[in-house]
């Protein structure tokens, strides 16, 4: 019989055998995946594990302080947060083409891990988030950008150069097993069953060159959509929902002036497998009084719209 805390008793016993005494790196996202590995690491061998959050100044709003909170304040797992968010934002300057993006954020990611790790002594295992359809992924055809991309933080790249022996307790596991063990293990519910969030981050949802700017801006109207959409009950009827930043002026009048401000966009779909997606049906007094306090409590946006695009041919992510 297959219950979550028998895994846990299962893995718990695999990792300690596989590890010993000896010291176990993680790169923690804040993302499903690498948390639960987190709780689960932690609760197998403590203090032998070491965990290393980047900020790449793409993530959403309080998203740090939320991974610090939820992993180095309350469980006391080691957790070493690297401010990179300048080192991001720089290498990203002057960058407006999207599979180059990802690709310098990718790159960033390794170095910036490569160059934690190498100050910590005495480890000799990277554990990793790999959870069963990234094997599968990664065995199937390599093309496709999330493939790239789940190659830098998950199966193959990092291991090589670092000469490290890998640790990945989810392999076996879907997606809906692995929050079920993050449940058991005690994560907050809300962190186990957020919608998912690309790798690069808010970078691919700023159309073009990324700016801290734009980011700051994004950030705020991301939080704004998510807040009401919990309010209206609408969050978990959905399958993914964000903002995107759209780096083009739009006429608003505010008085007698005409102002020239940004634009953002909501995205809001329903999907199984987010191969193929269907925008989802939010009621109007929603989008109206997300609209409405995007508009009002962030300078610098007059106006916004929702994408009523399907997939296919459009992609959830704008980029
Ligand atoms: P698309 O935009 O291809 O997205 O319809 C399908 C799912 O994949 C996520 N996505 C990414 N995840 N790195 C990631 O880790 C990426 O580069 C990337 N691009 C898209 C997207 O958020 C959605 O859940």
């Amino acid at each position: 019989l297959w219950t979550p805390a028998q895994i846990i008793e299962d893995q718990i016993a695999r990792v300690r055998e596989q590890v010993g005494d000896r010291h176990v790196l993680l790169g923690l996202s804040g993302g499903v995946d690498s948390s639960v590995v987190a709780a689960l690491l932690h609760k197998a061998i403590g203090d032998q594990l070491t965990c290393v959050f980047v900020d790449n100044g793409l993530l959403r709003k309080a998203e740090g302080d939320q991974v610090m909170e939820t992993f180095a304040r309350h469980m006391g797992v080691k957790v070493i947060r690297v401010d990179a968010e300048a080192l991001f934002l720089g290498n990203l300057e002057g960058e407006a083409d999207p599979e180059l993006k990802r690709k310098i954020i990718g790159n960033t990611f390794i170095d910036v891990f490569d160059d934690e790790a190498s100050k910590i002594d005495g480890v000799d295992f990277l554990a990793q988030g790999t959870i069963y359809p990234d094997v599968i992924e990664s065995a199937a055809a390599k093309t496709g950008k999330a493939h790239v991309i789940k190659s830098h933080h998950n199966v193959g790249g990092l291991p090589e150069t670092m000469k490290l022996k890998l640790v990945e307790p989810l392999r076996e596991l879907f997606k809906d097993e692995v929050r079920k063990l993050g449940v058991e293990l005690g994560l907050p519910y809300d962190m186990v069953y957020r919608h998912p969030f690309p790798g690069p981050g808010l970078g691919v949802r700023i159309l073009g060159e990324v700016k801290k700017a734009y980011a700051d801006i994004l950030r705020e109207a991301d939080a704004i959509f998510i807040e009401e959409l919990h309010r209206a009950g609408w969050y978990h009827k959905t399958s993914q929902a964000f903002a995107v930043f759209l780096p083009v002026k739009s006429v608003g009048v505010v008085g007698d002036a005409r102002r020239y401000e940004w634009v953002i966009a909501l995205r809001a779909v329903e999907t199984i497998d987010f191969m193929t997606a269907r925008w989802a049906h939010l009621p109007y007094e929603l989008l109206e009084t997300v609209s409405n306090r995007i508009i009002n409590e962030i300078t610098g946006v007059s106006r916004v719209t929702y994408d009523v695009s399907s997939k296919p041919p459009a992609t959830i992510e704008w980029e």
